[in-house]
């Protein structure tokens, strides 16, 4: 190989370097979602690196949960435009099943907790999913609370436990991209601590989260950065320190 070819190749190599470590690994690209006729989602975009946690905040209504949603490719709202990129896979392109396959997985305000089933039952039934989750004995050693109820019906289960039940399933299956909305609603600031410590814990695993909260502040002490949505546009992304230091932004689209 000549000198020059082996140089353009060096430099290629060092360009393709930095596009690699420059994409983010997930990526929502002016998308916008309706239900039925209704406008909601108006051209949201946002960027989040691997193990990142982002916080997505905003007023009620402001579409917090319908950005959720539009991320794991539920039904309502319909997708009509932009693209959602997670580790180089298209979702947009995607139905709820497949994103889920290709590591998105969203816990509803509601947990969804299946009634019937003991907490392992719960666990089990997401292990039956394709891929590399976490197997029963990790669940049980990062959740105690867990593995002491591990024969009770999950809807018996305190709020938290079942809020900490369904991040355990969301991990049970092949993660990669944990979505969550207000899941410290009507906690405990101790549970609300426990939850915040496993959060924590996952992000050295490559683990990357959306946090939806109405405790914007718990929010923004657990995350990196922030996404202020405002009737379905994003009015500020930035680092979640600089929306704590700034109290205009804070009351104008927080009210705290
Ligand atoms: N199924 C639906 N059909 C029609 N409109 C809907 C539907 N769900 C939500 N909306 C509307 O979409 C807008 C955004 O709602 P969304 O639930 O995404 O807001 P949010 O930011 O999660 O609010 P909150 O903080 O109250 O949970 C609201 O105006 C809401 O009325
Ligand atoms: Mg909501």
């Amino acid at each position: 190989m000549s000198a020059l070819a082996m140089q353009s190749d060096i430099v290629a190599g060092s360009q393709t370097a930095d596009i690699e470590t420059s994409r983010p690994f997930f990526s929502v690209r002016d998308v916008h979602a309706y239900y039925g006729e209704s406008y909601i989602v108006q051209g949201v975009s946002l960027d989040i690196r691997k193990g990142e946690i982002l916080a997505l905040l905003g007023r009620n209504g402001a579409g917090k949960t319908s950005t959720l949603r539009t991320i794991a490719r539920t039904d309502d709202p319909q997708l009509r435009q932009g693209e959602i990129w997670l580790d180089g896979k298209p979702i947009h392109a995607m139905k709820s099943y497949e994103a889920a396959r290709a590591g998105i997985q969203l816990v509803p305000e509601d947990r969804r907790i299946i009634q019937g089933l003991t907490v392992e039952e719960n666990l089990a039934l997401a292990k039956v999913a394709p891929g590399n989750g976490w197997s029963l004995e990790q669940i049980y050693e990062s959740f105690p609370r867990l593995a002491e109820r591990r024969t009770q019906e999950g809807v018996t289960l305190s709020g938290g436990e079942q809020q900490m039940l369904a991040i355990a399933r969301a991990l049970a299956r092949d993660l990669k991209l944990l979505l969550l909305d207000e899941p410290y609603e009507g906690l405990a600031p101790v549970i609300v601590h426990e939850i915040e410590r496993i959060l924590h814990s996952i992000k050295p695993l490559g683990i990357t989260t959306v946090i939806v909260e109405q405790n914007a502040v718990a929010a923004l002490k657990l995350a990196d950065r922030a996404v202020i949505l405002d009737t379905g546009e994003v009015v500020f992304a930035g680092t979640a320190k600089e929306v704590l230091d700034n109290s205009e932004l804070r009351h104008e689209y927080l009210a705290i």
